[in-house]
């Protein structure tokens, strides 16, 4: 049996996939952003997705949930399209994932408290105002917030708003979160809690995470397996010690903050 911590090592079949993205591309008008993506996401592991400003990894997340329709490609999940399927079908599948935006995006109006009750009303489930309280309280405990349900996201730090968005995106127990830069503009204390937040809650629930970030250490304390989007596609997908030391110049480049030549135009670019 191959060592638990390196699916990326593995050998394709014993990798248990969910998530597969198969070809996707995409162009707004003239400008190519994915060009061919093939991406299997291994279950209940830490994905990393890492990539220059500008490259798509945002793009390719919102196709994962159906926001953003390919010009060609599927993303799968347990074998079940995101893309060719009815709203109806989507709605339903949706439900399998929390998300955590890239912005925390979290409505401004509510409290914290209503952030985070918000995917349970709007859920449908039949739930007393009491389950409702105690759910949203254990959730904003999970993050290690409890007691500021009642501050409004004006009121808090952009650590704090992060970790509601975490409540949030946790409240109806997803099989799958996917974390669009959840660290950044935090601080290395809040960075290092952010992370310990991902891994425990991967590890403690068995949840599928997919993670975008430009966070080098993130990536070598949480990943099972790193894919590094370059030039529209995955050019790289290894467990994150074999990252640091891959022959890829690309790679090299990246990870030590070089200059790298656009792989659509063959020019030497800096972010
Ligand atoms: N709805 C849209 N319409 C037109 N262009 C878009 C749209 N969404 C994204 N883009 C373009 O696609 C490219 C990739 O954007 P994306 O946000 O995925 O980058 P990213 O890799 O997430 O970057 P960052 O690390 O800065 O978040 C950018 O050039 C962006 O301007
Ligand atoms: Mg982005």
């Amino acid at each position: 049996m191959a060592e638990a911590r390196n699916p990326a090592g593995l050998a394709g079949p014993e990798e248990d996939t969910i998530i597969k993205m198969v070809g996707l591309k995409k162009s707004f008008g003239p400008h190519t952003v994915l060009r061919g993506v093939d991406l299997d996401v291994p279950r209940g592991r830490v994905t990393c997705i890492i990539g220059r400003s500008g490259e798509g990894k945002s793009v390719l997340i919102k196709h994962v949930l159906g926001l953003i329709e390919p010009d060609a490609g599927d993303v799968l999940v347990d074998g079940e399209s995101m893309i060719h399927c009815s709203q109806r079908e989507r709605r339903r599948r949706l439900r399998r994932f929390g998300m955590l935006f890239q912005n925390g995006a979290l409505f401004d109006s509510m409290s914290a408290f209503d952030n985070v009750a918000f995917p349970l009303r709007e859920s449908g489930q039949k739930m007393s105002r009491k389950e409702l309280a105690e759910r949203v309280e254990a959730k904003l405990e999970q993050v290690g917030l409890q007691g500021v349900g009642a501050k409004y996201p004006g009121q808090l730090s952009g650590g704090q708003r992060k970790r509601v968005g975490l409540a949030r995106a946790i409240a109806l127990d997803p099989e799958i979160l996917l974390y669009d830069e959840p660290t950044t503009g935090l601080d290395p204390v809040r960075t290092h809690a952010v992370d310990e937040m991902i891994l425990n809650t991967a590890r403690d629930l068995n949840i599928t995470s997919v993670v975008i970030t430009h966070d080098m250490q993130a990536v070598h304390e949480i990943a099972d397996v790193v894919a590094m989007l370059y030039g529209g596609v995955i050019h790289v997908r290894c467990d994150a010690a074999t990252l640091r030391d891959h022959p890829s110049e690309v790679v090299q480049s990246f990870l030590h903050g070089r200059p790298m030549a656009d792989a659509s135009t063959g020019q030497l670019v800096q972010d």
